[in-house]
């Protein structure tokens, strides 16, 4: 199967392009260095020429309100473009929950974007992850400050990357959903108790973890919101497990 990738050189892009090949597909990984930009169109119509499937797994430049215009642009130019190529399935990575807090600038984009990929003429799969396991680090670097970190109690429910990239890979060679499949990690830890264990599995001077509930993005997420619902697919990589074997993520 011919899988074109756009945002395929990123942090989950990448991993799957990789797994696809090593399946034994012809997985293409499409971003501005290789001369497609989704949000200008340029060198798109090459990107999507002869693919069976297109995977969106790009990433917006920033969280505020602007993510809003980028995200809906860019799925419209990617399934415009897919159409006029006749692709035939085209999946958008997206994130668990992202309806149930609206009052985040970031996801109220990301259901945007969903949105294109629902009312497509192309046939279409969306694949919303939790928060990836090697994303915790990134979090905490949000409110650290000093030798403190501070984090909500928030339950996330963290997945491997690698985990999300199998089931990512899964639907991307499989037949359209015309749905939402959820995936998420086995155990939900509430987020303060995440910086805690990814300290105590590497100490950093003496940054310690305190429970704020108004500190960084996930203060707005209010009980279980971005949980895993009912129905989802889970890995088996706990974190503990995953902490001693972790690649963070670059962003
Ligand atoms: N972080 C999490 O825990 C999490 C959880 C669930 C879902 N997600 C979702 O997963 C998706 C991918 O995240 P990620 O961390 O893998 O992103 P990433 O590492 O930042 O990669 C983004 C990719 O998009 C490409 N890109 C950006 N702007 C582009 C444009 N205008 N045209 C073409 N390509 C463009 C980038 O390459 P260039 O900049 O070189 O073009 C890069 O290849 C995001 O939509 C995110 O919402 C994230």
């Amino acid at each position: 199967m011919r899988i074109s990738v756009i945002g395929g050189t990123g942090f989950m892009g990448s991993r799957l392009v990789r797994r696809l090949v090593a399946e034994g597909h012809e997985a293409i990984a499409h971003d501005r260095s290789t001369g497609c930009d989704l949000l200008t169109g340029e060198g798109l119509p090459q990107a999507v020429a002869s693919a069976d499937v297109v995977v969106n797994a790009i990433d917006a430049p920033s969280f505020d309100a602007a993510a809003a215009s980028f995200f809906r642009t860019t799925a419209d130019n990617l399934l415009a473009a897919a159409e006029r190529a006749r692709v035939r399935h085209a999946v958008l990575l997206s994130i668990v929950g992202i309806d149930r807090v609206p009052q985040v600038d970031y996801y109220r984009a990301k259901l945007l974007q969903e949105e294109r990929f629902k009312h497509s003429a192309v046939a279409w799969s969306i694949v919303r992850s939790t928060q990836f396991m090697e994303f915790v680090d990134k979090i905490m670097s949000w409110t650290t400050e000093g030798n403190t970190v501070r984090l909500p109690s928030t339950p996330l429910q963290p997945v491997a990357a690698d985990e999300a990239v199998q089931f990512l890979a899964e639907v991307s060679v499989g037949t359209p959903l015309k749905s939402i499949l959820n995936v998420a990690g086995p155990d939900v830890i509430p987020l303060d108790e995440l910086g805690r264990l990814t300290l105590k599995a590497r100490p950093e001077g003496d940054l310690r973890v305190v429970t704020d509930e108004s500190a960084g993005l996930f203060a707005a997420v209010s009980g279980g919101a971005v949980t895993a619902p009912k129905g989802a697919r889970l890995g088996s990589v706990h974190y503990v497990r995953w902490l001693t074997e972790r690649t963070p993520h670059p962003a």
